[in-house]
């Protein structure tokens, strides 16, 4: 327990008992539609009383249906999800003047995802990410003594899971409402041993588009072996629903003083450094590429936000071309800020858009990478009989 709370980030209870809450295509063709406001959309649709809608999604490789959730809200705001990776396919918000864009990037049908091309690219467009979001170095950790060994899949690390992570799978899901808006829960059983990683671990992932256009995710497990865990959602945004191709033009805003070192193959030293005097200092807003040139390889590190207990902020973006705005909450202790630097144009979108370097960004809410075999970083161990529960949450808005 004490491990955990020092960890200031699993909210953990025990059967019976609440422990502890908060210890611790753009390119879519789709851009005619225009905002309906709250109120005129109040009187007709009430969106978030009805049921998402699905539709096929097409069929992965070994022919299994993909279908494809659209949740709506009451000023028409959309996400499109599919249960292929629980991968969040579209996000449709207002821009300046109330024209609806598509603010993630994404594919058509499944086969975008499960094709040839985005399997060798492996950019993880919009998937859950699991069980352990980012790098473990050489894909070791020791638990109780006991050394495990999980999929080994970036040069001598585990990225993202191992070589199938739950990027790859296909989840059970149940549309939905709640009082806040449309639901999508996604269940996923991954079993004792797959990827090498121990424990059952049962998953529930619910998505909810609120009607202030906000999109919240809500992640859930337990396990019946202590396991490392470490979930997250690895959507590409590009606020500029294809007026600008790169995001080097959106300013981001990242509330964390320090940021933790990495080695070339990006796994943490263990130093948390001060981001002041540096092209990492985001505590005020700065253009995606007004530094980046000073950043080998581009933005690809996990900041240590200052939030603390709770739920905190975790980034703010603006873009100047649409004039959208979006913020991020969450109570996890950091943010991996991926600049799209692989994305190489090797893989076609939504609507055919060519997604280049820098095409899209990442906020990749979560623990630090390589958490388990860093004594000094916050807890990642979920044992049996405590609940993982976090919960991040991606606001949209606009500045005229
Ligand atoms: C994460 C990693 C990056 C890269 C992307 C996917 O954000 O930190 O290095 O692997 O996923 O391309």
């Amino acid at each position: 327990m004490n491990s955990l709370c020092r960890s200031g980030v699993l909210a953990v209870t025990l059967p019976g008992f609440f422990l502890l809450a908060a210890c611790g295509s753009n390119q879519s063709a789709d851009t005619s539609t225009t905002a309906k406001s709250p109120a005129a959309a109040d009187s007709t649709t009430k969106t978030s009383a009805t049921m998402p809608t699905s539709a096929s999604f097409g069929k992965t490789a070994d022919g299994t249906e993909a279908q494809l959730f659209t949740l709506t809200n009451a000023s028409g705001a959309k996400a499109t999800i599919t249960n292929y990776a629980g991968t969040l396919v579209s996000l449709m918000m207002p821009d300046k003047d109330g024209k609806m864009g598509d603010v993630v990037l994404g594919f058509d049908d499944v086969t975008g995802y499960t094709g040839p091309a985005f399997r060798k690219a492996n950019p993880y467009i919009g998937a859950l990410i699991g069980r352990y979001g980012n790098r473990i170095k050489n894909g070791k950790f020791t638990i109780d003594g006991k050394t495990y060994q999980v999929g080994v899949n970036n040069g001598p690390n585990s990225l993202h899971g191992g070589k199938v992570g739950y990027d790859q799978k296909i989840w059970d899901a149940q549309p939905g409402t709640s009082p806040e808006g449309q639901t999508l829960t996604l269940k996923y059983l991954s079993k004792d041993g797959e990827e090498g990683y121990p424990g059952n671990l049962q998953i529930t992932v619910v998505y909810t588009l609120t009607d202030n256009n906000a999109l919240k995710i809500d992640y859930t497990a337990t396990t019946d072996k202590a396991t490392p865990i470490n979930l997250t959602n690895h959507a590409y945004f590009n606020l500029s629903h294809g007026v600008s191709k790169d995001i080097l033009a959106h300013e981001v805003t990242l509330p964390a003083d320090r940021y933790t070192v990495v080695d070339a193959n990006l796994i943490p030293t263990g130093e948390l450094k001060p981001v002041k005097g540096t092209p990492f200092d985001f505590t005020t807003p700065h253009a995606i590429g007004k530094r980046i040139a000073q950043v080998a390889g581009g933005y690809d590190h996990n900041w240590v936000l200052n939030g603390g207990e709770g739920q905190h902020s975790a980034a703010t973006v603006y873009d100047p071309a649409s004039g959208r705005t979006m913020e991020v909450t969450t109570d996890q202790p950091g943010i991996q800020f991926y600049t799209g630097n692989f994305l190489d144009g090797s893989l076609k979108g939504k609507g055919g858009t060519v997604y280049g370097k820098h095409g899209g960004f990442c906020l990749e809410t979560q623990h630090f990478p390589d958490s388990p075999n860093q004594p000094k970083f916050p807890n990642t161990v979920l044992k049996p009989g405590e609940t993982y529960h976090t919960t991040s949450t991606y606001t949209f808005g606009v500045r005229k």
